[in-house]
């Protein structure tokens, strides 16, 4: 009977360590939002703060989809760990850089994944990812069009304090976010 069971775990291993390692970005990405948030917290941008902890919530939404497609598959999914998560920034600017960075590297690994289900016709892996390719065309454009209203906006002057307020904007989806 066991035997039968672990046959009917279509799962193969190399994909399943590929998406335990997602499980573990998409926690650290979760970590590092948290953490950018304080940072504009304790720096006076408000809006900011708000953004990155909403983001902060997706990507901990986005764990928990992998992680629950993994038992689904039958395979096991592993509690992240993380540690060393950056705490501090030299400015404002720079903590929407390392936002932009952050997804565009999960974009990346979101491709590995679907070109390994795809190879080892692990389709309904494959499928699975479909939604979180989506939803990186998304998350890179926000990420980019936050970093954008600093050469829009400008950040001399009251520059900062306006693009602050702009992102609120941004995090309230402009029409977009679901
Ligand atoms: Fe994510």
């Amino acid at each position: 009977m066991k035997d039968l069971l672990r046959q009917h775990t279509s799962l193969k291993e190399e994909i399943e360590i590929l998406l335990n390692n997602q499980v573990k970005m998409e926690a650290e990405a979760s970590a590092k939002y948290l953490a950018m948030a304080s940072w504009c917290d304790r720096n006076g941008f408000k809006y900011s703060s708000a953004y990155f902890l909403s983001q902060a919530d997706e990507e901990r939404a986005h764990m928990l989809k992998i992680f629950n497609y993994i038992m689904t598959v039958g395979g096991t999914a592993v509690s992240p760990e993380i540690g060393g998560i950056k705490q501090d920034y030299p400015t404002f600017r720079s903590v929407f850089e390392a936002a932009l960075q952050s997804e565009i590297a999960v974009t990346q690994s979101i491709n590995r994944i679907v070109t390994a289900s795809r190879n080892g016709e692990d389709y309904a892996t494959e499928a699975f990812m479909q939604w979180f390719v989506t939803e990186q065309v998304e998350e890179e454009d926000n990420a980019r069009r936050a970093l954008e209203l600093f050469d829009v906006i400008g950040e001399e002057g009251t520059g900062r304090y306006f693009i602050d307020k702009a992102i609120k904007k941004l995090g309230d989806g402009g029409g977009e976010d679901a």
